[in-house]
């Protein structure tokens, strides 16, 4: 039998620290990465070139299944460019209002489903992080480690105003709280692949941790899981 290429499924919340953990992680083994949110958001960011509105559930659908986008790594390798449709949009993707807008396509089966060979294609050797809200019960679910990272709502509104404020955004810490609280909400209740710990999942809480401790211990669980 072929062995199989080893998967690190990292779910959970927005704002808990799972972007920069996955990545670090990966950096740290050496393996690809999957920014699953990214495709969401690059569905609502191609809806609105297209001003194909949410309402238009097929045409969506079409967006997601032929989204003709690139990753490309910088020559310095320090970070990856998202192209899509030939513009960069690595920046204009990250906005709250287009969060937002991914959140509420997200909830749309068909877009999953779309998505979900997109995001099986990154398993490559050695290794794949992947960083998302169902990467370890739907897209991954055979994956070797399972963790979700998670943060209390208000330290993840805090992480956030924080990294506003420092790109000079006119923000107000009780909007965002809100705003986290709803998206939560519609992540963890929506009928397909709602966020939720996947079986076997080890929970890391990241409220009171740095980010190199977050680190420490996804790297602990996956030294206890993975074979080597
Ligand atoms: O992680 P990020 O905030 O970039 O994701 C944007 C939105 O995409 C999330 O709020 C969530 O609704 C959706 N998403 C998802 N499944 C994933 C990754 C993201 O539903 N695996």
């Amino acid at each position: 039998m072929v062995n199989k290429v080893p998967v690190i499924a990292i779910d959970g919340p927005s704002g808990a620290g799972k972007g920069t953990v996955s990545q670090l992680v990966a950096k740290q083994l050496g393996w690809h990465f999957l920014d699953s949110g990214a495709l969401y958001r690059l569905v609502a960011q191609a809806a609105k070139n297209h001003a194909i509105t949410l309402d238009n559930i097929e045409a969506l659908e079409t967006l997601a299944a032929y989204l003709d986008v690139q990753f490309s790594v910088t020559d310095d390798s320090s970070a990856v460019r998202i192209i899509l449709e030939g513009e960069d949009v690595s920046t204009c993707i990250r906005s709250e209002a287009i969060g937002n807008e991914a959140s509420r396509i997200a909830a749309l089966p068909g877009v999953r489903a779309a998505l979900l060979e997109r995001q099986r294609a990154f398993r490559a050797p050695p290794g794949l992080v992947a960083d998302g809200r169902d990467m370890g019960t739907v897209v991954f679910p055979d994956a070797e480690v399972k963790v979700f990272l998670t943060a209390s709502a208000e330290e993840r509104a805090q992480r956030r105003y924080k990294q506003l404020k420092e790109k000079k955004s006119n923000v107000i810490f009780s909007d965002l709280l809100e705003e986290i609280t709803k998206r939560d909400k519609r992540d963890a209740g929506r009928s397909i692949a709602p966020l939720r710990p996947a079986g076997g999942a080890v929970t890391i809480d990241t409220t009171e941790l740095t980010i190199e401790q977050a680190v420490d211990q996804v790297m602990a669980v996956c030294s206890q899981r993975l074979v080597t």
